[in-house]
């Protein structure tokens, strides 16, 4: 396997990996990240879920303070990560979860398929993927949701909500900052998130996770929603 494949990053939601259907519900996403190894780099990003919801409210409940409860999502993402590992096959799959930037940089010059959780306290899944495709040079950052894309009100309350094909960084941080989107909404791409892809013009883009759909978009299919950097 050659170490020069281009480097695609994709955040897994964490609603991926509800403990009651983990096994059959990642299995195919590990066949398709194999699969696509052979074009690219894939170097996933696996989210908290309703696991991590959990852990916190039950630690915030007994009164620890929220860098911590940070840490446990933190903690709970590195587990998922883990079990994505096992997945894809340690023949393929770097055997450790990164812990910071510079192990996310390490792992990624094996060529191996990296899977990493969060990595700072205070920062939300979707900005820590952004970091990580700032620094390992992505050609593309995938954000693969359990929604088709951003659209211009949470479609899970609002029927008339429209999807966007394509939307500007900074007509999504007007968004943000007129507080258009609502918690569930919100959550697709944070102003952290959205900085850091302004900043270093990372192409993105939003998608239903659906290894079909992801697959697409590694391909460079019209799928979901683009982030265009700029006006
Ligand atoms: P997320 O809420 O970002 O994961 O992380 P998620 O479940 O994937 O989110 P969605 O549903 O797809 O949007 C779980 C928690 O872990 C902590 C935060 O407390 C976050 O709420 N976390 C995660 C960090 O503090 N830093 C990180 O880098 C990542």
């Amino acid at each position: 396997m050659s170490n020069a494949r281009d480097r695609v990053v994709i955040k897994l939601s964490g609603s991926l990996f509800d403990l009651d259907s983990i096994v059959d519900t990642i299995t195919p996403y590990a066949s398709m990240l194999r699969e696509m190894s052979s074009i690219m780099q894939p170097i996933i990003i696996a989210g908290g879920g309703d696991e991590a919801r959990r852990y916190i409210d039950a630690a915030r409940a007994l009164g620890a303070d929220e860098s911590s409860l940070d840490e446990i999502g933190i903690e709970i993402s590195r587990l998922n990560a883990t079990l994505l590992v096992y997945a894809i096959g340690l023949d393929l799959a770097y055997p450790s979860i990164p812990r910071n930037l510079e192990e996310v940089s390490i792992a990624s010059a094996t060529g191996r398929i990296v899977v990493a959780g969060g990595l700072h306290p205070g920062q939300s899944t979707n900005a820590t993927s952004a970091l990580i495709a700032e620094r390992v040079n992505a050609k593309l950052f995938i954000n693969a949701t359990d929604v088709e894309g951003i659209y211009t009100a949470d479609p899970r309350m609002h029927r008339e909500a429209r999807l966007l094909k394509r939307v500007s960084t900074k007509e999504l941080l007007s968004m943000l900052g007129r507080e258009r989107f609502d918690a569930g909404t919100y959550e697709l791409m944070d102003i952290v998130a959205l900085k850091i892809i302004e900043r270093s013009k990372i192409p993105t883009r939003v998608v239903k996770a659906d290894p079909k759909i992801i697959k697409d978009a590694i391909h460079g299919y019209d799928v979901g929603t683009e982030i265009v950097v700029g006006e």
